[in-house]
């Protein structure tokens, strides 16, 4: 079933992950959808499977697994229900890592343990509603009065944002007057009992019904001094950073709904039967699915290509966007291929594969756009022939 080689605990993981989501996940996931309802006891299931501390450290009461693992374990879950991915994917490729690569010990000791256990579900804070690809121009600031840190602002597109017990936002420290541009942006642990932290908007979406997305104002939301995470003016770049593992994530999520749309049609083309014979029969619908199990197969391939140069500790920004690019479209490329392929059964409800196609085309927006992942590519393929 698959190209890349894998040891026993990553089937293993695999293997776990996919029981979970096909026994669990399924069943309710259209319903979910269509009420736009967040399960909490879903939480719950996934928390006990440790999912949530799939990369914190044991030592910080996670399971330590590698990135390989850990993205085979999430394409499984968005093959079931591709809301439960990103909240899988923002919570332990985000906030927990930033936590953990540039947090103090004390951060540490007190925010991953309750984190890995799925007790507090982490979010991300950096887009505002002005700055989305052009994450740099963000303008929430953050002034110091004695022991604490007095945020105001809007931040924008916070996925889970209100279910999450940890925020890891981005506000700018420089002074207005005298701005330090990517420089001047810090990071900040948020909890949402702070005073000023008010949840305002749950936005209504095309997909991904079942996973919330919020709005948070910042009005003199005070925060105390401990909550700074790393240096002063470094936290575009941890930000930046951290997203280079988080577009890994996202990748896997999309070669997930990719991968169901792809199951669905191939169960499809043996049942459906016209001109007196099933559709898979046809070379038209056999050529579509040979393409469509190409295109997964050749994203999964880039994805674990990259995953594995993270674990040998090289930088993979490169890679990771390119995974991101690639398997993103080939999620909305695969998705609507396969509403061509139950035709008006397709556009309806009755069948998962629409639902399919509406969740896979914000994979191509959040995390950065395709546009802004081929800047990044662009960018570091000149870097790298020049030097
Ligand atoms: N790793 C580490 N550092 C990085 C980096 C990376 N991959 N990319 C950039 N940096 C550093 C740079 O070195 C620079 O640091 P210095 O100031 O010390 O030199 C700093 O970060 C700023 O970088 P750039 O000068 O390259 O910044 P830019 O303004 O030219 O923008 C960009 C670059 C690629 C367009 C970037 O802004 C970007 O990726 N934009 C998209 C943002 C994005 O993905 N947003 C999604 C938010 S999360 C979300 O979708 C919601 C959710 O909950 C899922």
């Amino acid at each position: 079933m698959s190209l890349i080689l894998l040891n026993e605990t990553q089937q293993e993981i695999r293997r776990l992950a996919r029981d979970y989501a096909q026994r669990e996940l399924v069943p309710m996931a259209a319903e979910r959808d269509r009420e736009a309802r967040f399960d909490r006891s879903m939480v719950q299931q996934m928390a006990e499977l440790g999912f949530f501390g799939m990369l914190i450290p044991e030592q910080y009461d996670g399971l330590g697994l590698d990135a390989q693992s850990y993205l085979l374990a999430l394409e499984e879950i968005a093959v079931g229900d591709s809301s439960a991915a990103v909240l899988l994917s923002v919570h332990n490729s985000l906030p927990t890592q930033m936590i953990l690569n540039f947090g103090n010990e004390e951060q540490r000791t007190r925010f991953l343990p309750p984190m890995a256990r799925g007790e507090l579900l982490g979010a991300f804070c950096l887009s505002e509603p002005e700055a989305g690809s052009d994450a740099g121009s963000l303008a929430t600031q953050a002034v110091r009065e004695g022991d604490e840190w007095v945020l105001n602002g809007t931040k924008a597109w916070v996925s889970h944002g209100n279910e999450a017990g940890v925020l890891l936002c981005m506000a700018r420290t420089d002074a207005p007057g005298a701005r330090k541009g990517s420089k001047g942006i810090s990071t900040f642990i948020l909890t949402p009992d702070l005073p000023g932290f008010h949840l305002t908007k749950k936005e209504n979406k095309l997909g991904l019904r079942a996973s919330p997305t919020l709005q948070i104002v910042l009005d003199n939301c005070r925060v105390p001094a401990d909550r700074l995470v790393g240096e002063e003016g470094r936290g575009l770049t941890y930000a930046l950073g951290s997203l280079d593992h988080g577009r890994l994530g996202i990748a896997s999520q999309a070669i997930g709904i990719a991968r169901a749309a792809l199951e669905a049609s191939a169960r499809y083309a043996g049942e459906r039967k016209q001109f007196g014979k099933s559709i898979g029969e046809f070379q038209a619908i056999q050529f579509k699915l040979a393409d469509m199990a190409t295109r997964i197969t050749a994203a999964r391939t880039l994805l674990h290509t990259a995953a594995a140069a993270k674990e040998r500790g090289e930088k993979v920004t490169r890679y990771s966007s390119m995974a991101k690019l690639f398997a993103t479209e080939t999620a909305m490329w695969v998705t609507t291929q396969a509403v061509q392929i139950f035709g008006g059964y397709g556009y309806v409800t009755d069948y998962p594969v629409e639902r399919y196609m509406r969740d896979a085309k914000v994979t191509e927006i959040y995390e950065g756009t395709s546009e802004i992942q081929r800047i990044v590519i662009a960018r570091e393929t000149l870097a790298a022939a020049i030097a």
